[in-house]
């Protein structure tokens, strides 16, 4: 499915953005707009230069080792069902993974913290280390986990920006939530980021 296209004109400063961001654990039910995830997706990872390859966060040697997955709760995103979708930011698209609203279970795969749940998206950050090894050895593993810090912290400006809140999770049982998730392997989950309106 294709997303909207992003905007590039929100009035919050980057100033006001930076100042207000807070890990936010309480979400009210109110549902997103498609074009809010779009925006969220374009800020982790979207493409930033027309015709070319280059994204929203830095890369080390513009090998991009990582993937986002979205986990949608049921009637919390204005035209998505519930599910989980994998963001292409090559062509500005997701594609559903998995139907069903999961939120519980991927709460449940973050150590029982169920409060992320209540969040009508949760945000994957994954990253595929062969992808980047292959060029830097070992230290391509540190770079993509500074990378899973910058694309954390777009989406968290870019979630203020909108009006809307977000959280950030590191703990979790990692086999657990890429067997909920369903993915392969070979993709290791770094952080999950709940987004919603703040209760
Ligand atoms: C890598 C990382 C992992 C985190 N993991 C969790 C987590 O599993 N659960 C949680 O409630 N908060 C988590 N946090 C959020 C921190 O508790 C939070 O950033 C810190 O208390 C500072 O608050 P602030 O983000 O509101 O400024 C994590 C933050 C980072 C950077």
């Amino acid at each position: 499915m294709r997303l909207p296209d992003p905007q590039y004109a929100e009035d919050v400063s980057l100033e006001r953005a930076i100042r207000g961001r807070r890990t936010i654990r309480s979400y009210g039910g109110k549902a997103l707009s498609l074009r809010q995830v779009s925006q969220l997706l374009w800020s982790a990872q979207g493409i930033t230069e027309p015709g070319g390859l280059k994204r929203a966060a830095p890369s080390a040697g513009a090998l991009y080792p990582m993937d986002i997955y979205a986990v949608v709760g049921a009637g919390c995103v204005e035209g998505l069902d519930a599910g989980i979708y994998h963001y292409k930011p090559e062509d500005h698209t997701i594609s559903p993974l998995r139907q069903g609203d999961i939120r519980r279970d991927v709460a449940d795969a973050c150590l029982w913290q169920t409060w992320m749940a209540q969040a009508p998206l949760n945000l994957v950050i994954t990253s595929e280390y062969g992808r980047i090894t292959g060029k830097y050895g070992q230290r391509g593993i540190r770079y993509a986990m500074i990378e899973a810090g910058h694309i954390g912290q777009n989406i968290f400006l870019q979630a203020q920006a909108l009006g809307l809140a977000a959280g950030i999770v590191g703990a979790f049982d990692d086999e657990k939530l890429i067997r909920v998730i369903g993915i392969t392997k070979t993709h290791e989950p770094l952080l999950v980021m709940p987004v919603g309106y703040e209760r």
